[in-house]
């Protein structure tokens, strides 16, 4: 029977969460997993439970609480990773266990100082193991990509036969491209006599710039399951972008013929806007499908162009991945039902406190601003949905500043109902108050990222701040929005801080139940 349905493995909260800075709390990671399953995927890779108590946290909590897609828990080759998953997964409707163990001569080399067979051995006494507790078990060998192709297919053989359902071929660094990547597939599909047991999957990292398409032409050589992430986040330069992947594959039947996926294209725009916000991450204006930039036409001819026929310059239609014009929708006079019936056309459905907070802040905004767009409206939703366990919240700031004076800032915050103040200055007023807040909490954060855009146009648009921040070891990513763009870089400098203690918190914690 022909097999046409690629089926889209989603590891945004787990490899993706490796984005170096991005960090989500168990109850972020639920709220990226509803969206995923309103997106269609087939599978959420919810975390790798065995690395922390919080991972283990939000693995159950997504297991528990999202029912369409199969959840997945990463482990290596061991039976503590194999039970954390297990116990992990233990509420889910449809469980899997991803078990890893790298094959590559470098890898085996260097990292595990083990031979061939060793290899060999502890994959397959893994996945017995594993059996014990799951009847969904991927396996992948990491690094494959430069794995020996002999070895490749003997392990693939070995593994298929002590019960792996799934076989994944990651390219673990990013290292191929796609023709060769496409000649593994073929190989395989060639020489593994029992290949049609279990499902080709593919891993595709960033490194060359060739996830995406390493990841296709994987697809055309006969995998039918693909590992990707919302935004292309990951490790290093990140893994396959989800929307590159379907979108391609939707929109070149050409050359991909009837393959095709479950995904809900239409909420493409609105599930990178939240993954985004949740993790600190911006998507870069120019990215393929969901960029602010990506149907935006500045030429002259391409404008004239696409009012004569749209197809002309444009492949994809907007409104196809959820992308949706600039609208005037509500002011000053609105009323709480019109503000929610809004938010629900937008997609935002709020549990009733956060509507509430959400609609305080929409009022406060309508005084300050005229007009309040559907980006508006979004924006004030996300900084709701991104707002951390606040351990330190902005009463109030104060800042002085001019060309000829040495800008002065006072903040006052709260930090479990005590009042902390301080008072410094600095080289600008946005830096003066970043170097109070550091003075009030007594940390010393290094800005190493810092930017401010508009989320509408004209005079009283919502200013939105990202920044980034190092303390010591760790860094912490806030975001915050507001009219007054000082304001909003206060605010996204205390998210920072209360990302940062949040994780300070689960380290410490996780160090006194590993030790
Ligand atoms: O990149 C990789 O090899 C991985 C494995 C755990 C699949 O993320
Ligand atoms: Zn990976």
């Amino acid at each position: 029977m022909k097999n046409d349905k690629v089926i889209i493995f989603d590891t945004t909260l787990r490899d993706g969460e490796q984005t170096p800075g991005a960090s989500l709390s168990a109850n972020e990671k639920l709220k990226i997993a509803f969206q995923l399953e309103k997106l269609g995927v087939d599978v959420i890779e919810a975390g790798f439970p065995r690395t922390s108590p919080g991972d283990l946290e939000a693995v159950g909590m997504v297991a528990e609480h999202v029912k369409k897609p199969i959840i997945c828990g990463l482990a290596r080759a061991t039976k503590k990773d194999i039970d954390d998953a297990a116990h992990a997964l233990k509420k889910a409707k449809r469980r899997r266990v991803h078990i890893f163990l790298a094959t590559s001569a470098i890898h085996r080399k260097y990292k595990l100082r083990k031979a061939k067979d060793e290899i060999l051995t502890a994959a397959v006494s893994a996945i017995k193991y594993a059996k014990r507790k799951f009847s969904d078990i991927e396996f992948s060998p990491e690094d494959a990509s430069r794995t020996e192709l002999d070895f490749l297919a003997r392990v693939t053989e070995t593994v298929i036969k002590a019960g792996a359902t799934t076989v994944n071929i990651p390219d673990t660094v990013g290292y191929s491209v796609p023709e060769e990547f496409a000649n593994v597939i073929t190989y395989l599909k060639e020489k593994v006599s029992n290949i049609d047991k279990a499902v080709i999957s593919v891993h595709c990292h960033n490194d060359l710039g060739l996830a995406v398409s390493n990841s296709l032409a994987a697809v055309s050589h006969g995998a039918r399951q693909v590992e990707c992430t919302i935004n292309g986040l990951g490790e290093r330069a990140g893994n396959a972008s989800l929307e590159e992947i379907v979108m391609g594959l939707k929109t070149r039947k050409d050359i991909f013929g009837t393959l095709k996926t479950n995904i809900k294209t239409k909420q493409l725009y609105k599930t990178s806007r939240l993954v985004s916000r949740l993790s600190g991450i911006l998507v870069q204006p120019n990215k393929a499908i969901i960029g602010e930039n990506a149907f935006s036409h500045e030429a002259g001819i391409h404008q004239d162009g696409i009012l004569k026929r749209r197809d002309t310059y444009e492949i994809i239609r907007p409104e196809d991945v959820g992308f949706k014009g600039t609208k005037l929708v509500l002011g000053k006079l609105s009323g709480s039902h019109a503000f929610s019936e809004r938010l629900k056309k937008l997609g935002y459905f709020l549990e009733k406190e956060e509507l509430d907070q959400a609609f305080g802040r929409f009022k406060a905004l309508a005084d300050k601003k005229s007009k309040i767009f559907d980006e508006d409206l979004a924006a004030i939703v996300e900084d709701e949905l991104a707002t951390v366990r606040e351990e330190y919240k902005l009463i109030d700031f104060e800042v002085i500043s001019g060309n000829k004076i040495n800008p002065l800032a006072s903040v006052k915050l709260t930090k479990e109902k005590k009042t902390v103040t301080a008072t410094a200055n600095g080289d600008g007023p946005v830096d003066a108050c970043f170097k109070t807040i550091d003075k009030a909490i007594g940390l010393k954060g290094k800005l190493i990222d810092y930017k401010v855009s508009a989320v509408t146009s004209g005079k009283d648009a919502l200013g939105e701040a990202s920044v980034k921040i190092k303390f010591g070891k760790d860094i912490a990513i806030g975001r915050a929005s507001s009219t007054d763009v000082i304001e909003a870089s206060v605010l996204a400098y205390v998210n920072a801080v209360n990302r940062h203690a949040l994780r300070k918190k689960s380290k410490i914690k996780r160090q006194k139940s590993y030790k």
